[in-house]
């Protein structure tokens, strides 16, 4: 199987954690568009998404799935997104398509936060991908001094700007031990938005695509 087949399975598996009559949080990426097409063979049992980036909305609404301002909505039942990394604690990095704010935000606004991914996004410990941060434009170089600081290898990831207008700082050479600590650290850094490390919240369920089939890890 290919990587994208792997990626579809899981996504159209993470139907089975949708509850009819709900809004529906949808993250970002290649594998929550194989998720958004699924979503799209149910939009009648569904009352609507609230999607994570304008790519998502776009793909949503091409589909004739209703979306929703995240401000209009309480609470949500699921949130289902991909990751660039997940470690056996189901922390993640996430962020690889700069849409880790708003991801962070509606996963925290979720009960039940469903990662889909292949098997190569497994990991011992978190690091190996470069870690996304999102930077307010004036804080870019102080920022990058003070995660040198941490240890970190800051790269300007050129020519993009987040669905917020900011930018992305890719940081190379970190060895996450303790995820949860430089999450903290990180956000605390004055002029980041937020860093792509989702420890404090990870996930609650971990669907992965093997080529033997999609294993639920709880
Ligand atoms: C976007 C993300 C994605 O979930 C992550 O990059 C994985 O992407 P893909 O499903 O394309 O491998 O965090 O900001």
């Amino acid at each position: 199987m290919t990587q994208d087949e792997l990626k579809k399975a899981v996504g159209w598996a993470a139907l089975d954690y949708v509850t009819p009559g709900t809004v529906v949080g949808v993250g970002t990426g290649s594998t929550a568009a194989h998720f958004i097409d699924a979503l799209g063979s149910i939009k009648h049992q569904i009352e609507g998404a609230v999607s994570s980036s304008d790519a998502s909305t776009a793909r949503l609404k091409s589909l004739g799935i209703p979306v929703f301002d995240s401000n209009e909505v309480d609470v949500l039942d699921v949130y289902v997104d991909g990751a660039d990394e997940i470690n056996g604690h189901m922390q993640m990095i996430k962020g690889g398509g700069a849409a880790l704010t708003r991801e962070k935000i509606i996963a925290a606004m979720a009960r039940k936060f469903v990662c889909i991914v292949d098997a190569s996004k497994q990991v011992d410990v978190l690091g190996h991908f470069p870690l996304p941060v999102e930077v307010i434009p004036m804080a870019r170089a102080y920022v990058a001094r003070e995660l040198v600081k941490l240890g970190g290898l800051p790269e300007y990831r050129q020519g993009v700007v987040t669905d917020n207008g900011n930018i992305i700082l890719d940081v190379r050479s970190l060895t996450i031990l303790d995820p949860v600590a430089l999450e903290n650290t990180i956000n605390g850094i004055p002029g980041v938005v937020t860093v792509g490390l989702f420890a404090n919240r990870g996930a609650d369920v971990a669907l992965i695509g093997t080529p033997e089939g999609v294993r639920t890890v709880k």
